[in-house]
């Protein structure tokens, strides 16, 4: 059975197909909210040039439905980039990461003109930071990221068990008390060892559709 929250995430995922170029190739983010995406996307595939994707996962999932794969690097034009959230605030500042797909995510946002964030309205909050902060950490270097975290006023957790696609590590950062959200992203990437953060301030979402009981809400910046 759909629960309501997966009806909403599929909302918000359809939605997101009008701001798909056709004939241009399309960037795909990572998470439950993007698996309807990619399903959606299946439709007009013979539309889209193809695809870049931020994780293995979506990668084989894209695959399964027919549409080819590429490159970042061999892309010199990339229109729009959708993808999910695991907060979200009302300047489209965003947190990130709960897949641990966040450095591929981040560097294909960089890329794009548009970023488009799909997301059931759950997400929505006045101030980042409940969710805890991703960081994606050099193996070698976790113990000291984690005590340069602690003096930033974080409690770093290990997340046991995970190896993002690159090979890292995810220290999860709860606690923060985040009043500035773009200087807190710069002060995470400066520690020597982060490889980089869930927090996507400096570069937030450009569009959000929100879905919620009543439909669908798009928000701007
Ligand atoms: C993946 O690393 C994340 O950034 C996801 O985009 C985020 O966690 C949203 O995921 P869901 O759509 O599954 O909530």
């Amino acid at each position: 059975m759909t629960s309501a929250q997966d009806k909403q995430k599929q909302q918000a995922a359809e939605a997101a197909i009008e701001y798909v170029e056709r004939g241009a190739v399309i960037g795909v983010g990572t998470g439950s909210t993007v698996n309807f995406f990619i399903d959606a996307l299946a439709a007009m595939k013979n539309d889209i040039d193809a695809a870049v994707s931020s994780s293995e996962a979506s990668t084989a999932r894209l695959k399964q439905h027919g549409i080819e794969v590429i490159e970042l690097n061999n892309v010199a034009d990339l229109p729009v980039y959708v993808d999910g959230a695991d907060e979200i605030d009302h300047h489209l500042r965003m947190v990130k990461g709960g897949g641990g797909a966040l450095t591929r995510e981040k560097i294909i946002a960089a890329v794009a003109k548009k970023f488009v964030c799909i997301a059931d309205d759950s997400k929505l909050v006045k101030r980042l930071g409940g969710f805890p902060i991703p960081v994606e950490v050099i193996p070698m270097a976790r113990s000291y990221v984690a005590r340069q975290i602690v003096k930033l006023g974080g409690d770093p957790v290990w997340r046991q068990g995970f190896t993002t696609d690159n090979g890292n590590v995810i220290l999860d950062i709860h606690n923060f008390d985040i009043l500035n959200p773009v200087q807190l992203e710069e002060e995470l990437n400066s520690i020597v060892g982060v490889v980089t953060n869930g927090l996507f301030a400096d570069r937030g979402a450009d569009i959000a559709l929100l879905a919620g009981p009543d439909g669908i809400t798009k928000k701007t910046r």
